[in-house]
């Protein structure tokens, strides 16, 4: 399915022997080190199918070769045999926790090495000091799955196939965000591979400048190869969706913002709200999560959501982590973006939100669009009860302790079929997200906020940290990273070398 590519690969052969040299280079010297057991390279079967598992097709670029380390010590080994091999910054690679995000390159490479974490996804419980000591490359599901059977709960994402790693130190959101903090708040320690081949562990008593950068600074420092969640003691949670048509769009923005506002007088709940349009149904629908974190039904919190009639479909049940995230996977297999926006938690914002995604539909509809496709809005509280959290906890990098107002975080979900329609698709949510922002400074209820987890490529994540937090992530690059490696060798993610 990897059309689009096909040609870029077939180009990148014709720009002759010069590319295949450094790719025979840089995957020998890996080979050289002692991995060679380690390495797959195109037309292996391992190698289909870790390319295939990326999630959105727009992400399934075709790398040199692909290295599947097994442990920290083989992380270790990768990164010294690269940066060793490396002469004039051409030896680039790309490091891959999940391979959830959606845009091409982020982690994952076309001319260079992919270091690819998935076979690093254990989960174990260490019961002496409530931490979770989860390896990066695990998705969701196996960390629920581990934690469920033992009655141990732990913040993390929502949906089962996401990536540790990626979501844990880009911020993460989750259920237990009003009572915890964001994921990367419940984070205990990591251990890093630095540019060095170094393994160093950081936490709030060593290396205390990279725990608290790697808490939204992603891949800025070294390769995370284990993270130690903070873990509570764990219950049925009451959760699942309810549809409903398009017709109760004015309720639920009510419902939504009042949710949010009062989040902070009963911390256990977490509403979604999307407005869905898919060529399938040929009508927009709303898709409401809802979850509470501990066994209740229908809690007052719900009330106004419950009020709002005509549902369509009801799941809602008590039952585990396991069982909810599964039900919250989006369907792989499509070409994808998701491009973000923060706003102050006000109805006309939202309300400008939905309008705009039906226009966004209309537009694709008039463009006739080929193939299936998806024009999906979500909405999803950042209320300052969250930040409260993660001050408490001793504080991330996000810079949502600014601001003093309840946000809303909202997503533009956008997927297709066929890399010809790529430019269109990205080109008309850049355009909504471009007026939705434009509509909330008009009227005084912007937020410079970008979530990096949900951000485009050309966003800008890491600009609107505030220059406090982009100072000590600066340093922390310089004194982990001196040489620059995970910013000239590792080109994918947001880089804060090329923040001014
Ligand atoms: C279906 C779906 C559901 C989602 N649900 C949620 C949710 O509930 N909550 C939420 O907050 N977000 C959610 N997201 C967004 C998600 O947080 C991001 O897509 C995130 O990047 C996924 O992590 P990953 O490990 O899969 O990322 P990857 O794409 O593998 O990596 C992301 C970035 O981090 C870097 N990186 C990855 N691993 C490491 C490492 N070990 N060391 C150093 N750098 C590394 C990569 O190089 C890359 O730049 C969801 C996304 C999808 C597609
Ligand atoms: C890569 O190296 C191998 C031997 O290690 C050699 O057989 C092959 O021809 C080389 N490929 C290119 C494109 O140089
Ligand atoms: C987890 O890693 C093991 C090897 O350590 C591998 O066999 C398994 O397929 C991996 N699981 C997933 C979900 O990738
Ligand atoms: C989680 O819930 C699902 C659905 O009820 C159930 O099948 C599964 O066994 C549960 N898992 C654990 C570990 O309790
Ligand atoms: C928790 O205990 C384990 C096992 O002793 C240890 O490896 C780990 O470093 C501890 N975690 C923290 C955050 O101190
Ligand atoms: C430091 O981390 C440990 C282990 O996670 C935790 O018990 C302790 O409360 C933390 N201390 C501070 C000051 O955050
Ligand atoms: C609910 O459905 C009824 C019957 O179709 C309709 O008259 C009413 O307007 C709907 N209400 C909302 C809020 O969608
Ligand atoms: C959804 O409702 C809005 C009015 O709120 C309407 O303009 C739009 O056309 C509807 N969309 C679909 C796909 O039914
Ligand atoms: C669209 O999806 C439907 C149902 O999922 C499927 O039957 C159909 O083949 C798809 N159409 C295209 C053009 O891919």
């Amino acid at each position: 399915m990897r059309l689009g590519f096909s040609t870029a690969a077939l180009l990148s052969a014709a720009a002759g022997s010069l590319a295949s040299d450094l790719a025979n280079v840089t995957c020998g010297a890996l080979a050289d080190a002692g991995l060679a057991s380690r390495i797959t390279y195109p037309g292996s079967t391992i190698y289909e199918e870790r390319v295939d598992s990326y999630w959105s097709l727009t992400a399934q670029l075709t790398p040199w070769c692909i290295l599947q380390p097994h442990n920290a010590k083989e992380v270790s080994t990768a990164v010294k045999a690269l940066v060793k091999a490396n002469k004039k910054e051409e030896c680039l690679f790309a490091v891959r926790s999940g391979g959830h995000t959606t845009w091409p390159g982020a982690a994952n490479i076309e001319n260079g090495i992919t270091i690819d974490l998935g076979l690093m996804n254990s989960t174990t419980y260490i019961a002496s000091n409530n931490t979770a000591q989860v390896l990066p490359g695990s998705r969701w599901l196996g960390v629920y799955e581990t934690l469920d059977a033992l009655g141990i709960a732990a913040a993390g994402g929502r949906a089962a196939t996401v990536g540790v790693a990626g979501l844990a130190i880009g911020g993460g959101n989750s259920f237990y965000a009003a009572r915890k903090g964001l994921v990367c708040d419940n984070i205990a320690q990591y251990e890093v591979v630095l540019a060095s081949g170094e393994i160093i562990y950081a936490n709030n008593k060593t290396n205390t400048d990279l725990f608290r950068a790697l808490k939204g600074g992603t891949g800025n420092f070294g390769i995370v190869t284990r993270l130690d969640l903070e873990t509570f003691q764990g219950q049925d949670l009451w959760g699942g969706v309810v549809t409903y048509p398009n017709s109760t769009t004015d309720a639920q923005i009510e419902a939504f913002v009042n949710f949010g506002n009062n989040i902070v007088n009963d911390q256990y709940g977490s509403a979604i709200v999307i407005w869905q349009y898919t060529t399938q149904n040929a009508a927009t629908i709303l898709i409401n999560a809802y979850e509470y974190t501990k066994p209740q039904a229908w809690p007052p919190a719900f009330d106004e959501f419950k009020a709002i009639p005509n549902r369509t479909s009801d799941s809602m049940r008590f039952t585990n982590m396991t069982d909810l995230t599964i039900e919250l996977e989006q369907a792989a297999g499509y070409r994808d973006t998701f491009i973000t926006l923060t706003f102050v938690n006000d109805k006309r914002v939202v309300k400008k939100a939905v309008d705009l995604h039906n226009i966004v539909v209309e537009k694709v509809k008039a463009h006739k669009a080929t193939g299936n496709w998806t024009v999906q809005d979500m909405v999803q509280p950042i209320p300052t009860i969250f930040t409260k959290h993660s001050v408490e906890k001793g504080g991330n990098m996000l810079g949502l302790d600014r601001f003093d107002e309840n946000l809303v975080l909202f997503q533009t979900y956008l997927a297709w079929e066929g890399a010809e329609q790529d430019d269109f698709f990205q080109s008309t949510g850049d355009w909504y997200i471009a007026q939705l922002s434009a509509y909330a400074k008009s009227i005084g209820k912007d937020n410079p906020y970008i979530y990096l987890d949900y951000a485009y490529a050309t966003q800008k994540p890491l600009e609107n940290y505030g220059a406090v937090n982009i100072a000590k992530i600066k340093a922390a690059a310089k004194k982990y990273d001196p040489t620059g490696v995970f910013q000239k060798l590792v080109p994918g993610g947001f880089k804060i070398s090329k923040v001014q």
